[in-house]
């Protein structure tokens, strides 16, 4: 089957697609039919090998995928073959086929076709309890977030206002700026050209509420500077490359509460709260939810996707389609 392996860490423009075994499905494991996967800035940084867990090569790149049930491994319940999943997988997905727990799947939600199905999972979940989990974000308060045109930053518009909130996207671009308010942000902010802090007080005479940051670098603490007293500031990424060194006093002054968000660990550490985050995300889906998918590769252009990716030239989600 072709697979785009990372061979040596590095620019997304190393990886190869290459022929290799199929995957076999031990036991409690699955072999699913990748139809789709899409690209997540976690992937260009384990290809990079710049990622918090070191991958050593060989290995097939991508974490995100939607398909079909093509093989079920001894002792695997509730799977059939021909069955429409979604998943998440520590590489691999950037192929015709992958192996996975059976635990990693669930069912594709009516609404949602396989390309919307791969690219919903990781950016969706993540805005989902980064707003409520950890932001405690409530109808009609100001939510800031940073790289707001981006896969997590696109989901978090979403979902921040279809529950009510008003969103202020910050973006690199005025084009960025305007596929944020196509997607319902209130108010944008062009953080390259105007500065973050002075323009979030502006907008909401006395700052945000919940600040989102997938970004990290040095609009952190401009964003952290213009919260409301009692705000929320949560920490999802360091996209830029950097991680900002945040002085206390901050949230001393402003009363705010500083959190870490991260999806890997989540559903062991809060299975309740996971099993009813994903009740209240397919109440959404039912609702009309879904991701905002800007482009769409074959197999061969995956390292080209990537590569679109790391150097900002996307929005929203882009996938992989493997039946191209
Ligand atoms: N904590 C978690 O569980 C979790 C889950 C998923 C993702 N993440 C993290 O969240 C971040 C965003 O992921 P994503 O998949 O949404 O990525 P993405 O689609 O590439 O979006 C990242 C955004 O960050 C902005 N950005 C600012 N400086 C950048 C730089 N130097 N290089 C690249 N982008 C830069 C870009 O927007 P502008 O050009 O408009 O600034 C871009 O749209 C990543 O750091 C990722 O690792 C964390």
């Amino acid at each position: 089957m072709r697979a785009v392996r990372c061979e040596t860490h590095g620019d997304p423009e190393l990886l190869m697609v290459r022929d290799i075994p199929e995957p076999v499905a031990g036991p409690g494991e699955v072999v699913v039919g990748v139809q789709a996967a899409s690209v997540n800035y976690p992937d260009v940084l384990i290809v990079a090998d710049k990622y918090q867990v070191s991958v050593p090569t060989p290995f097939t790149a991508g974490s995100e995928f939607a398909g079909t049930v093509r093989a079920v491994g001894e002792d695997v319940t509730g799977l059939r073959i021909g069955d429409a999943v979604m998943g998440t997988a520590f590489g691999g997905a950037f192929a015709e086929k992958i192996a996975v727990p059976a635990s990693a799947l669930s069912p594709v939600p009516e609404g949602l076709d396989m390309v919307q199905a791969a690219a919903f999972n990781v950016t969706y979940r993540t805005a989902y309890h980064s707003l409520t989990t950890f932001g405690d974000v409530t109808a009609g308060e100001w939510v800031v977030i940073l790289g707001a045109a981006g896969g997590v930053g696109t989901a978090c518009i979403d979902v921040a206002t279809r529950l009510g909130a008003r969103v202020i996207a910050a973006v690199s671009t005025p084009e960025r700026a305007q596929a944020c308010r196509d997607l319902g942000a209130a108010e944008t902010i062009v953080y390259r050209d105007e500065n973050l802090k002075d323009r979030i007080k502006e907008i909401t005479g006395g700052g945000a509420d919940v600040v989102i940051d997938p970004v990290g670098g040095h609009y952190s603490e401009q964003a952290l500077r213009a919260i409301a007293w009692g705000g929320r500031f949560v920490v999802v990424g360091f996209a830029q490359g950097d991680i900002p060194r945040i002085p206390l006093n901050l949230i001393l002054l402003k009363g705010a509460i500083l959190r870490g968000f991260e999806i890997r660990t989540l559903a062991q550490r809060l299975p309740e709260v996971v099993d009813r985050g994903r009740s209240a995300i397919a109440t959404l889906v039912a609702e009309g939810m879904k991701p905002h998918v800007s482009e769409i590769h074959g197999l061969d252009e995956a390292p080209k996707a990537l590569a679109r990716v790391a150097q900002r030239q996307t929005t929203g989600k882009v996938v992989i389609d493997t039946t191209r």
